[in-house]
Order: structure tokens, then C-alpha cells, then sequence
């Protein structure tokens, strides 16, 4: 078995099928290709648990981010910022480079956003036009609490919930529909299993109608535009055709799987990773963690960055550090993309032998035999 190398949250793994998929080029605007938009089409509301469109985009992650906002929003508008971390930061910078009022909740790295906090502070301000959060913070690897949050939002016929699943999606339940999530937003080089290049974004009918009155310039990210094209199974501009050939497959693949049984995996992959970490003695720095990956405070005396540097060293493995104040105090391991469990634990093993390398004082008897165990190795 060829051993996987990548554990970053994003780029990540992909299938052999998937880049098979992906060696060929056709014309965007055949009627062949048409079938694929519509099969696409198909599989992205399956994993969006919608019923509205949902638009592919050609660009990364944050592209659909202000797709969100210069679509639904209009100068001036107020909206709330849960800023837990590198992404959180996003939401408010592109939002006061479009002419947003922004009014940030800031909470410390690490943990997660109480639903109470933010009902406190719509009664001070009742005229927030939306609130911008992260499924998962891919920074500090937190799981914001989406459901309970929508919950309060979807009575405020004022207020959309515009949510980051760029690392979440396929990882954790977010139906859209049923929560009433108003903007999801989403990108390909994560539980997706594809190379970056593109996002995707879906508006609920809220929405829509916020997108109706918004008054902020857009051109390429015109996702009316992108609705009518839809509408005629194809794209208002050329489409990375390729990548598009590889979604195709992903989402076969995927669909094939079935969502639940997806999250199951996550949830299994996260577990032994977590019990791992604690078993030797190391503390798991996100509360309450995402089921994508696992960010680990980096042991007394030793950076994060070091074992991110060793385990590249010593085993051609990337993980990621972590960032801004967090460089060095936490490192990032993550099972997003095409992970089996024999990959988890391989990452698992080599990363005890760098700990051990390093000096670092951990308890491993019978430490590696119960993930094995757990991962039904
Ligand atoms: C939660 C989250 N939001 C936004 C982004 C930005 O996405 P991109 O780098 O694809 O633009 C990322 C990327 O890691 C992310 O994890």
C-alpha cells in the first residue's frame, strides 16, 4: 500500500480514481459536459442536504467567502463576526473591505462561541443583518455549535446565518435545510478529496431575497448570474474543466459512501487520534474539537514547528503548525480527504517516534496497540 503523507487541513489526499478522472480535458460547452453539470449539480445538493442550487466557483475557499458577501449584503449593513481565529479574522476583513459595519465577537483560540453570547448581543443590536461563522476554525481546529446558533437565527427574518463549512463539509452534519443554515460556503481541497481550485456557495430563500436588494459591486462572483447558468446546466464562465472532471468522481464516490457512514469514519478517526494524544500524556488544544483533525499543544520545551519539521524529516509526512501567536504552541494533524484507517495510524506511529526522538516525556505502553484496536487494524 502506498503510504499517504499529507495530514494538513487542506490540500489533501486524493483518490487514484479521482486523479484518473482528472488526466483527460474536454469543451465545457457540450452537451456531454451539460450531463456532467447536472450530475454534479445532483451530488453537491446531496452533500449540502439542499434543495436550492448550489454554484460552483472557480477559486478558492474564500472566493465564495465574499461571493457571500458582496451578493447578499449592501454598504453599511451591520453584521456580526465570530472571530475565533485565522478564518474568523476573514469574515471581518472581507467585510470591511466591501463597506460592512462589523461588530466582532472575539473568542479566545481554542474555544468555541456560546449560543448566549451571541443572544446577547442582538439585544443591544437588533439590526444585525447577518452573522459570519466557521463550522469548523481551522485555525485553533474548534467546532463552532452551528445548530443551536441557526436555531436563533432562523426566527429573524432580518438576519441571515452565513456559515464557513470550507473544512467542515463531509466531515460533520450540516444539513442545510434542515438547520436553516441561509449561506453555506464550501471548498474542494478538503473532505472533498480534490486538488484547490474550487468553491462552492448556496443561498436559502432568505437569502435570495437579501440577494435581491444587495447593493455591493460584484462582476465575476455575480452568483445570479451563475444561478441562470445553472439553470441552463452549464457556467457563466469557462470552467476548470479538469477539476470539474474530478468532482464528477469525488462526488460518485462520496454519494456511493453515503454521508452517514462518512461521518461515522470521521468521527472514529478522530476519536483514536484524540485517545492517542491524551494516552501519551499531551493535551488536545480545540474545545470542543472539529471531527476533521485534531490541533495538539505542542509539549513543554519542544515547538510545534520542530515536529512539523521532523516528521517531514524523518518520515515525508506534512502536518501543519499552527498560526500567528500559535506558530509554535500547537501543531495540526488532520484526517480530511482520502484517509483509511491504516493511514491514521501510520501517522499516529511515526509521530510517537518523533516525540520519543525529541525527548519528549510520553507514556506509550500499549498506547498504539489500542488505536490499532480502535481503528480495527
Ligand atoms: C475554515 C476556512 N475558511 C476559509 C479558508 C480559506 O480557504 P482558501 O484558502 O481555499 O481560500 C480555509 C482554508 O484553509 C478554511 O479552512
Amino acid at each position: 500500500m502506498i503510504k499517504k503523507k499529507l495530514f494538513t487541513p487542506g490540500p489533501c489526499e486524493i483518490p487514484p480514481s479521482v486523479f484518473k478522472a482528472m488526466s483527460t480535458i474536454e469543451h465545457h460547452r457540450t452537451s456531454q459536459f451539460k450531463k456532467n453539470i447536472l450530475e454534479i449539480q445532483k451530488g453537491l445538493q446531496y452533500l449540502f442536504q439542499t434543495g436550492q442550487p448550489v454554484l460552483t466557483l472557480s477559486s478558492s475557499g474564500t472566493g465564495a467567502m465574499e461571493a457571500a458577501i458582496t451578493n447578499t449584503f449592501s454598504p453599511q449593513d451591520l453584521v456580526l463576526v465570530i472571530d475565533g481565529g485565522k478564518f474568523g479574522e476573514r469574515w471581518g476583513e472581507i467585510s470591511r473591505c466591501f463597506g460592512l459595519e462589523v461588530i466582532t465577537l472575539q473568542i479566545p483560540w481554542g474555544k468555541a462561541v456560546e449560543p448566549s453570547q451571541i443572544e446577547n448581543i442582538f439585544e443591544k443590536h437588533p439590526t444585525i443583518k447577518g452573522v459570519l461563522i466557521q463550522a469548523c476554525e481551522t485555525s485553533t481546529g474548534v467546532a463552532h455549535p452551528i445548530e443551536e446558533i441557526a436555531r436563533f437565527i432562523k426566527e429573524k427574518p432580518n438576519t441571515l446565518m452565513v456559515v464557513d463549512a470550507i473544512s467542515a463539509l463531509l466531515t460533520m452534519p450540516l444539513p442545510m435545510d434542515e438547520w436553516g443554515l441561509d449561506i453555506v460556503v464550501a471548498g474542494s481541497q478538503k473532505g472533498l478529496m480534490l486538488p484547490p481550485g474550487l468553491s462552492f456557495i448556496a443561498l436559502s430563500q432568505k437569502a435570495s431575497r437579501f440577494e435581491a436588494q444587495s447593493k455591493l459591486p460584484r462582476f465575476y462572483f455575480d452568483l445570479k448570474k451563475e444561478k441562470q447558468s445553472l439553470e441552463e446546466s452549464t457556467t457563466s464562465y469557462t470552467t476548470p474543466v479538469t477539476l470539474m472532471l474530478g468532482l464528477k468522481e469525488a462526488l460518485r464516490l462520496i454519494c456511493q459512501k453515503g454521508l452517514e457512514t462518512i461521518f461515522e469514519t470521521y468521527n472514529l478517526y478522530s476519536r483514536v487520534v484524540r485517545t492517542t494524544i491524551e494516552a501519551w500524556g499531551l493535551k488536545v488544544f480545540a474545545e470542543p474539537g472539529a471531527p476533521g483533525m485534531t490541533a495538539v499543544c505542542a509539549p513543554r520545551n519542544v515547538s510545534g514547528t520542530h515536529i512539523v519539521k521532523k516528521l517531514k524529516e524523518n518520515f515525508d509526512i506534512t502536518i501543519a503548525a499552527g498560526q500567528e501567536d500559535y506558530k509554535d504552541k500547537i501543531f495540526r494533524l488532520s484526517y480530511m480527504g482520502y484517509i483509511e484507517p491504516e493511514d491514521v495510524f501510520y501517522l499516529l506511529e511515526s509521530l510517537q517516534k518523533v516525540l520519543l526522538e525529541l525527548k519528549v516525556p510520553i507514556h506509550t505502553k500499549g498506547v498504539l496497540e489500542k488505536a490499532k484496536s480502535q481503528l480495527k487494524l
